[in-house]
């Protein structure tokens, strides 16, 4: 989820990146990485040898979190290529991935690139074996899947785009029912509408991001498996969650300003609930894998 940090510029600092880390790979599906793998272990081009280091790109990398959750349960050795327009979180990225290996302790080689993805798409893909992101989606516009799908299918590559939010907001009682007050109606419908602003290529995704990225590659000759990976945050994930809250806070007030006392009403008391552990917190995401269905003959 991207809420915590969103606006307009898409700027993410490594702190929130950091505090949501252990969230993110709890969350994953490792079924999707463990068919992703055997894929990567049989794939062999005129241009590369089974033996050859695989080529995996991670797209809007932020500090590295996929490549610290992927390269470790992947064999062979590896060659990533870290994409982001922020240079500052790609030097973080460097320095907290540098001593990994790949599941079977063979080497993890490192390349960033400081760029914009809507420049990536031609550059940045060549020669990959796999492109990946995490938690990007939702800030990218449809035609920037379009073009990303193109590229994919040119190079014959598989992509795994992990923790795309959904918009399945709910908080839980202490039975687990979920509620749905006005407010939270409220709330979660305005979210989802500052979520889709412009980021500069056009309204972002947003919620919708996990069914573009299905039909877009599906059209372009990718065979798709998907996995719902939600947050279930409780009182073990207090920090992420008073921080998230506090990112939706901000972007409701921006998105409804005549609205702040219902906002603050509303953030006031989920939150105060949540840190008395009456509450507990789901967020939708879904993970999706797409391998290049094979030419007819
Ligand atoms: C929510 S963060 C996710 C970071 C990382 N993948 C992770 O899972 O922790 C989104 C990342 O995408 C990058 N980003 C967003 N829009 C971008 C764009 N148009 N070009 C390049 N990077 C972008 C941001 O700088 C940020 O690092």
């Amino acid at each position: 989820m991207t809420e915590a940090t969103l606006d307009a510029d898409a700027v993410f600092s490594d702190q929130w990146l950091t505090l949501r880390e252990s969230a993110d790979h709890l969350a994953r599906d490792a079924q999707l990485t463990h068919a992703v793998d055997r894929w990567l272990s049989q794939r062999a081009t005129p241009a590369q040898p089974l033996s050859a280091a695989r080529t995996i790109v991670d797209l809007g990398c932020g500090s590295g979190s996929n490549v610290r959750f992927l390269a470790p349960r992947l064999h062979g050795s590896q060659h990533w290529r870290l994409v982001d327009h922020d240079a500052s979180l790609l030097a973080h990225a460097r320095l907290r991935c540098e001593h990994l290996k790949s599941l079977d302790g063979q080497a993890v080689h490192l390349e960033t690139r400081t760029a914009s993805l809507d420049t990536a798409w031609s550059r940045d893909l060549e020669g990959a074996d796999l492109v990946t992101a995490s938690a990007l989606f939702d800030l990218l516009a449809p035609q920037d899947v379009e073009a990303l799908a193109d590229a994919c299918a040119r190079y014959r590559c598989a992509a795994l785009f992990a923790l795309s939010v959904d918009g399945h907001i709910r908080f839980h009682d202490a039975s687990g029912a979920a509620l749905a007050s006005d407010d939270d109606r409220f709330a979660f419908t305005a979210l989802a509408a500052h979520q889709r602003r412009d980021k500069g290529a056009g309204p972002a995704m947003g919620s919708e991001a996990p069914r573009l990225l299905r039909e877009i590659f599906h059209r372009h000759g990718f065979n798709l498996r998907e996995a719902s990976t939600p947050w279930r945050l409780g009182q073990e994930s207090l920090p992420l969650v008073e921080s998230l809250m506090a990112g939706w806070r901000r972007a409701l007030e921006e998105q409804v300003p005549a609205q702040r006392n219902r906002i603050a009403h509303w953030h006031g008391q989920r939150l105060e609930a949540m840190l008395q552990g009456q509450l507990s917190l789901t967020l939708g995401h879904r993970d999706l894998l797409a391998i290049p269905r094979e030419p007819q003959p």
